[in-house]
């Protein structure tokens, strides 16, 4: 099945935002609602008590998530993640490991991402790891697109940082090219530049796994920018 947002009829959509709505509600204390009506959320309005909004998109187990988030207490981490399975497992150790600031969303980006967000909320955007689709029959899966850079440029801040990070070179080069090519975003690390670390970071499960077989990780880091007219 095919359901890319601009193809998507009126009836598939709302039959995903169905199957999305009642994950949702069984993925555990930490989930944010994921119901249509209510969209766009307003996480500043509802969330008053933080300094900060992150948004992580594929949290997968929330390694990565957890760490990053007891170390900015001030900050509310939003974390999407396709699979409840992985969601739910991610709220239970947080709730053992007594983290208040993440709360989960069991959405598929590639079914709903447009006007799920208010504009100019997120002051962090993470995306680590990817699937990479390595096969060019399969890239159409891969998350980045000059429309997905303009969707996070909506609902980022001004100045709001985007990281992107992958072991996968073709695709480490594909997301630059689209990010290089927006006006909304500039490489902070000066025009086509990657890293291949940051310091203080914490790793996630799969840059673990990926530097342990000796791969080379490559970190992409914009800033919003406000567009000149
Ligand atoms: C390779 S794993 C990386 C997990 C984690 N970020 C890490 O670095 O350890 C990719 C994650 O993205 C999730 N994912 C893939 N496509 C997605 C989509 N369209 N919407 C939301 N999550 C997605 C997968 O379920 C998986 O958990």
């Amino acid at each position: 099945m095919e359901a890319s947002a601009l193809t998507m009829t009126t009836e598939l959509r709302a039959k995903l935002a169905n199957i999305l709505a009642r994950k949702s509600s069984r993925a555990g204390e930490f989930t944010l609602s994921f119901e249509p009506a209510v969209f766009p959320l307003n996480l500043r309005a509802q969330f008053t008590g933080y300094v900060r909004i992150a948004l992580e998109i594929g949290c997968g187990w929330g390694e990565y998530t957890r760490a990053w988030a007891a170390m900015h207490p001030q900050t509310l981490v939003v974390a999407l993640e396709k699979k409840l399975a992985r969601v739910l497992s991610s709220s239970r150790t947080q709730k053992q490991e007594r983290i208040e600031n993440i709360r989960y969303m069991v959405l598929d980006v590639a079914w709903f991402f447009e006007g799920v967000f208010a504009p100019g909320q997120f002051d962090e955007i993470t995306i680590n790891f990817p699937d990479p689709w390595p096969k060019a029959r399969h890239h159409k899966h891969r998350f980045v697109s000059p429309d997905f850079a303009a969707s996070l440029a909506h609902i980022a801040a001004l100045q709001g940082k985007l990281t992107f990070a992958t072991d996968n070179y073709a695709y480490a080069r594909e997301a630059l090219t689209v990010f290089e090519a927006s006006p909304m975003w500039q490489n902070d690390n000066g025009s086509f530049i990657v890293r291949s670390e940051i310091s203080g970071r914490p790793q996630s499960y799969f840059e673990t796994l990926h530097r342990a077989e000796g791969a080379l990780i490559y970190f992409l880091q914009f800033s919003r920018q406000e567009l000149r007219s």
